[in-house]
């Protein structure tokens, strides 16, 4: 076999054959982590400035780092840059452009670096880019929430569990029960924002450098909190990425409960809410058909982003210290888990505030099913009876009306006060839908005083962010 010195490669000074070209493009990352050059060129950009005040290069050497950046940036952003699977990884191709232009001032680039402490700090840039977006879509979609919330305070609507017609709600109370979820979603998002925004630079392969380094001064100048603890966990976990993708399943999992509840309520059965024709399609062969596609296909994504948080968790179980190439498999799921989660986002943002409650539809729905069978088994311990026997009272009550097809107030009295002779002229108050909701006038219930106030704390939280 001929030995040939393979000399196109940033590595290549050791080896004496070429990379077998399946291996090659096995092992290239650069198809995916291009999309993280931004972050490179800002790591490097910090990391060159930092070399620069220790003493490390000189200022002339310092600008031609930036001057060759900022070109290497220019060719990325126009779509002239050529990417190459030889170079590898997005770290290599951009510094082998910057020594192409500048000469022997690239080459100094990578002094007192890895591409290991690299990649870990532009995975960290590009992640907390990414919650930034995030976090203002959450928050876009919050604020329509509340906002049709607290214009539908007193909207009635049945209350579920099991599906089965329980209590009368209001509209809004329920949909601040959505927002409860996402508020939660945002807290966790913040956590894991917390948590990642440290500076691994410096840590360079594993173990750190010999030359004077500065890690406090890239941490800053790259908006980092301070440099990470310790070299070999800075290079080695991505706990963050998980981190993040259990945020995400948590989000979409939300997203899927509220999407059952459109796709139900757009339903003739239903007949709830109505979505705008621009977030629903229609059928190639029935057409009568308007489908609530965009909030189905978000149910189905929860399924991606559940797999690739276990893609995550699975990658990172047993790795010993400190790096390994598994590692480069954190970055598609990653990165599609920020595109699934910012297009759900996206268009639930949009959709949400756009839903038209049909309030008749709604009203009547709560009508049936008995859905004030509580209130008069709370009206009758009030005249004296234990809730026990209540309950059974109007238990009796309600196995009449299934029977006579009768809602409990379409009874009239004497019918009432058969099954309990205490009963008085005042029970059609609390049979009402309005006094059913009007009698939960606490802190978290549905009485539409308290849905007017929770709405307005909810804004007001938003507003603090
Ligand atoms: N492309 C690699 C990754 O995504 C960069 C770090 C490679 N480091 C190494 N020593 N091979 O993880």
């Amino acid at each position: 076999m001929t030995k040939e010195q393979d000399t196109s490669k940033l590595w290549g000074g050791r080896f004496t054959e070429a990379t077998d070209s399946f291996v090659q493009r096995f092992t290239a990352s650069v198809a995916f982590d291009q999309r993280m050059a931004r972050q490179d060129i800002q790591g490097s950009l910090a990391h060159a400035e930092m070399l620069q005040a220790t003493g490390v290069l000189t200022e002339a050497e310092l600008e031609e780092i930036r001057s060759g950046l900022a070109q290497v940036q220019r060719e990325i952003d126009e779509g002239s840059f050529s990417w190459s699977t030889e170079l590898e990884d997005v770290h290599m191709n951009i510094e082998a452009r910057l020594t192409e232009l500048i000469g022997s001032s690239g080459k100094k680039l990578h002094t007192g670096r890895s591409r290991n402490d690299q990649v870990a700090t532009d995975i960290r840039l590009y992640l907390r880019a990414a919650i930034d977006h995030i976090a203002q879509e959450l928050t876009r979609l919050q604020r329509g929430t509340i906002e049709l919330a607290a214009v539908n305070a007193d909207t009635i609507m049945p209350g579920f569990t099991h599906l089965q017609t329980a209590q009368p709600v209001s509209f809004g109370h329920h949909l601040l029960a959505w927002n409860e979820m996402l508020e939660r979603d945002h807290g966790r998002l913040m956590d894991c924002r917390a948590r990642l925004n440290q500076s691994p630079l410096g840590a360079a392969a594993l173990a750190g450098t010999t030359y004077p380094i500065d890690r406090e001064r890239t941490a800053a100048a790259l908006g980092f909190d301070r440099p990470t603890e310790n070299s070999l966990d800075s290079v080695s976990d991505r706990d963050f990425a998980i981190e993040f993708c259990s945020f995400a399943a948590l989000l979409m999992t939300h997203l899927s409960r509220i999407s059952e509840e459109l796709v139900l309520w757009t339903s003739a059965q239903f007949g709830f809410i109505e979505l705008p024709d621009r977030f629903c399609t229609g059928s190639s062969i029935m057409p009568q058909k308007k489908n609530p596609d965009v909030p189905e296909l978000v149910r189905g994504k929860v399924g991606r982003v559940n797999g690739h948080l276990v893609a995550l968790l699975t990658l990172m179980k047993s790795q010993p210290l400190a790096y390994n190439k598994d590692n480069q498999e954190d970055k598609e799921p990653l990165f599609d888990t920020v595109d699934t989660v910012l297009d759900s986002l996206r268009a639930f943002a949009d959709m949400i505030p756009a839903i038209r409650p049909h309030k008749a539809h709604m009203r009547d729905a709560a009508r049936r099913g008995f859905s004030t069978a509580t209130d008069l088994a709370d009206y009758l311990v009030g005249l004296g009876l234990p809730f026990r026997d209540a309950h059974e009272v109007v238990g009796k009550a309600v196995a009449h009306g299934i029977e006579s097809g009768k809602d409990l107030a379409e009874m009239d009295l004497a019918t009432l006060q058969g099954f309990c002779p205490a009963i008085g002229e005042d029970v059609f108050d609390v049979l009402t839908l309005e006094g059913s909701l009007a009698a939960r006038d606490h802190f978290g219930g549905t009485a539409p005083a308290q849905v007017t106030a929770a709405a307005q704390r909810a804004l007001a939280r938003l507003q603090a962010r």
